[in-house]
């Protein structure tokens, strides 16, 4: 054998921790658009495609959302529950739930 066994044995555990590393890094970041716009899914539908009368935001642009998000928040502009909903996100979160529904 070219390469013993404990060097051998000592690649692997390298690549498993690596890679272990690699999937849990992917997994914080899904997890983290993903638990942000769950609250908005009970009004706006799954993915943001409301059924009914609410706004259907997934699809629209990244800016359009995080645009209105603000203004909601800062009471620019006016709303029956959006005034409440949007206010409590950091400016980073804001852009983190835009860009997911822009996806959708
Ligand atoms: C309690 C129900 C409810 C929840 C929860 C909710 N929304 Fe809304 N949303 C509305 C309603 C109703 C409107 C229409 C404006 C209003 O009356 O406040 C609206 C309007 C909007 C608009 C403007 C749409 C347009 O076409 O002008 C955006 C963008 C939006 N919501 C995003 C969100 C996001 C993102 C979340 C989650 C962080 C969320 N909403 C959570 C009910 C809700």
């Amino acid at each position: 054998m070219l390469v013993s066994n404990t060097t051998f044995r000592g690649l692997l555990v390298a690549l498993a921790i690596g890679l272990l590393t690699t999937l849990q890094v992917q997994a914080d970041e899904i997890s983290r658009a993903t638990l942000l716009s769950i609250s908005c899914a009970g009004c706006h539908g799954t993915d943001g495609k409301s059924p009914g009368s609410i706004p259907v935001i997934g699809g629209k642009s990244s800016d359009f959302i995080a645009t209105a998000l603000r203004q909601f928040s800062s009471g620019e502009r006016a709303g029956t529950v959006m005034g409440r909903h949007a206010t409590g996100y950091t400016d980073e979160e804001i852009q983190l739930i835009a860009d997911y529904f822009a996806g959708r």
